[in-house]
């Protein structure tokens, strides 16, 4: 496995390759890896020649510092897993390698896609993403980019991106993975104490409570109410939304018809903790 920090070196060396006629995968992370990250990587190694890891905290799409400040860093732990991951390269860059001199952001504004949900509840955090991802895809020219489904927003706002922008560019989405006990993996979850772990699984109850309501004869819009009114009087869970959303455009469902782009979305707080999940409908 090999360590690049600077983009010119990483493009220098991937170049090499892709002259060789190998398609080259890229896995963008910001570390703090566990076992999403890893599935991330299998997929990423069953299709293509060359895997790429990104690992970079992008300061820019934190909404608050204390978010940025505590988010975990576990280097070494990073560096073990992809290399049992089989990992061919790991880009490790500084803030300047990834955006010059200036820490800038461009807006972006895809409609709905990044104004509803994440992008209502954390101002300028696709502006963020987007400009980091942009910049990742010009350094690392990927054949393939895989994301996880977990965070199935910001997975719809980087399919619009490439359709925009890299056209030749394929996005692959890989599934979401759980504990055992389906809280869904994400790198925020260390920070959840032992004897608080039961508050964040009521998310993933609600959200298969009305997966369950929309494959049954039960009412989609009666399964949801209630849902989020537990949601809301849970004094152990600060809930920021929960509903039934079409993934392509994150607009909101209007009727009780679904179909495979459906599915159920919860952000919330427990524990100073912020949680996302969802649940195909
Ligand atoms: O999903 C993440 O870890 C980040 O949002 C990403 C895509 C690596 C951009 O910083």
């Amino acid at each position: 496995m090999v360590i690049i920090h600077a983009a010119p070196e990483l493009g220098e060396f991937l170049q090499n390759l892709r002259l060789g006629g190998r398609r080259i995968g890229f896995v963008p992370t910001m570390g703090a890896l566990h076992d999403g990250h890893a599935s991330l990587i299998r997929c990423a190694k069953r299709e293509t020649d060359v895997v790429v890891l990104s690992i970079f905290v992008n300061p820019t799409q934190f909404n608050e510092t204390a978010d940025f400040t505590n988010y975990p860093k576990t280097t070494d732990a990073d560096l073990n897993l992809a290399r049992s991951e089989k990992v061919d390269v790991v880009f490790s860059p500084q803030v300047a390698d990834v955006y010059g001199d200036e820490m800038r952001t461009e807006p972006t504004d895809y409609g709905s896609l990044t104004a509803a949900f994440e992008g209502e509840s954390r101002p300028g955090h696709f502006d963020g993403v987007v400009s980091v991802v942009r910049r990742l895809f010009n350094i690392v020219r990927p054949d393939v980019a895989f994301f996880g489904e977990k965070d199935l927003q910001q997975l719809a706002v980087i399919r619009h991106l490439a359709k925009l922008e890299f056209p030749e560019l394929e996005i692959f989405g890989c599934s979401l993975i759980r504990d055992d006990d389906g809280l869904a993996l994400s790198s925020r979850n260390t920070r959840i104490p032992r004897d608080q772990r039961s508050h964040a699984l009521e998310l993933h109850k609600a959200l298969l409570e009305v997966a369950e309501a929309s494959k049954s004869s039960g009412s989609l819009q009666a399964a949801i109410d209630r849902n989020l009114t537990r949601l809301q009087r849970n004094e152990h869970i600060e809930l920021e939304y929960f509903a039934a959303v079409d993934s392509k455009n994150f607009a909101v469902l209007q009727s009780e018809e679904t179909s495979n782009q459906s599915f159920a979305i919860v952000a919330a707080v427990v524990a100073g903790v912020r949680l996302i999940d969802n649940c195909r409908l």
